[in-house]
């Protein structure tokens, strides 16, 4: 199975941690159906941990808790797909999930077929309570062998955080995208804080294994599992450039029942000029340029795109209004090259040539500015 393009959907954790059950799927579902999310990309339903008995079956297979999914899995997955989306579950590569529920760890093999013969589409695979003397690239390819043999096509979404080195193992096991940072919290830190760790591994990130800066907190407003205060509107705006910019997978994890009533957030989620940054065909490498402020946490991003445009993203990750300011020589035009740049912001629609070959603007404090950029003479 490829990947060619970073995996769109939601994620029940972010919100729901461990309460979940089957109408909140099913409603769940509907309403990216209803409100336009699913027509804009995200189209996979995945249920993160906490669905299980605390026990295998006799014949040694995962069982969906009763209680939870009274029709089980596969009548939840039938229902999913029957809205045109795909439908995603969570395990572990430890002995257990992290959130103390039977792992995988020496049962992939089964495993896989159990979610194969339930119609699932994808599988995030955690790293808790994993082997100490088994690697976690062994675990990994564990796994991926038995999804790659499964009978079904699954998308393997790897969760190991970043740790043992995941970066230099993770294409070896036949992972679809990995998570690439620890846990994301609903607050401007946390945010800053995976933005930061992605400058770590910026050349990893690449078409059919996609560096995943883990679940969205858009739409959130400080309620729900993960949140931690919330963040302002600017703030989402934030991350969600940067996640779209880098090229992340786009997991929401909000609650979505209702959010038609959050337009900013939908309008955060949905903006086709954005959406079309994270999808790019090229999936080139994002790098930086930062000219007088290198180190420093006013931050220029660069990636070419499949067309010849680039993207630009200028972050203002200090707690003040600032200027920002490139040069188009750092991006390698040269002023004697006889060609401009042409700004599009993509928040905004404001179009901008840049002349004397210097681009400058002021950014709130925590803000960003998103462009596409071509070249004009
Ligand atoms: C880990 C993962 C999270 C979530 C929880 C569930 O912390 O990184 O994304 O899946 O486990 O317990």
């Amino acid at each position: 199975m490829i990947v060619s393009k970073p995996p769109m959907g939601w994620n029940s954790w972010n919100t729901f941690g461990p309460d979940i059950n089957e109408q909140l799927i099913r409603d769940s579902a509907d309403a990216l159906v209803r409100s336009g999310l699913a027509a804009a990309g995200y189209n996979y339903v995945v249920i993160d941990d906490c669905w299980s008995l605390r026990e295998r079956d006799e014949n040694g297979r995962l069982v969906a808790n009763p209680e939870l999914f009274p029709s089980g899995m596969k009548a939840l997955a039938d229902y999913v797909h029957s809205k045109g989306l795909k439908f995603g579950m969570y395990s572990c590569a430890g002995t257990l999930t992290c959130a103390g529920f039977p792992g995988s760890f020496d049962h992939e093999f089964i495993d896989a077929e159990t979610f194969a013969s339930w119609g699932v589409d994808f599988l995030k695979y955690d790293y808790c309570y994993h082997s100490d003397f088994i690697k976690g690239e062994r675990l990994y390819r564990r796994m991926g062998l038995a999804l790659a043999n499964c009978g079904r096509d699954i998308l393997f979404s790897a969760c190991s955080w970043g740790a043992d080195e995941t970066n230099k193992w993770i294409k070896t096991t036949g992972a679809h995208m990995w998570r690439s940072t620890g846990d994301i919290n609903d607050s401007w830190p946390s945010v800053k804080k995976l933005i930061e760790k992605q400058d770590d591994y910026l050349d990893t990130n690449g078409q059919g294994c996609f560096n995943d800066m883990d679940m969205l907190i858009v739409g959130m407003h400080g309620k729900g599992n993960v949140a931690v205060g919330g963040c302002t509107e600017e703030e989402y705006r934030t991350h969600f450039s940067m996640w779209a910019f880098m090229g992340s997978p786009l997991m929401i994890g909000c609650d979505v029942r209702e959010i038609e009533k959050d337009e900013e957030s939908m309008r955060i989620l949905t903006n086709p000029e954005v959406l079309a940054i994270d999808q790019d065909a090229a999936y080139r490498q994002v790098f930086r340029i930062n000219g007088v402020w290198n180190r420093t946490d006013r931050r220029v991003y660069v990636r070419h795109l499949e067309n010849g445009d680039m993207a630009i993203a200028l972050l203002n990750a200090t707690d003040d209004e600032n200027r920002m300011i490139f040069t188009s020589d750092d991006l390698g035009l040269p002023e004697s090259c006889g060609r401009r740049l042409h700004m599009r912001n993509l928040w905004t629609g404001e179009e901008t040539d840049v002349k004397n070959a210097t681009f400058t603007t002021r950014l709130p404090a925590h803000g960003c500015g998103l462009y596409r950029v071509s070249l004009v003479r």
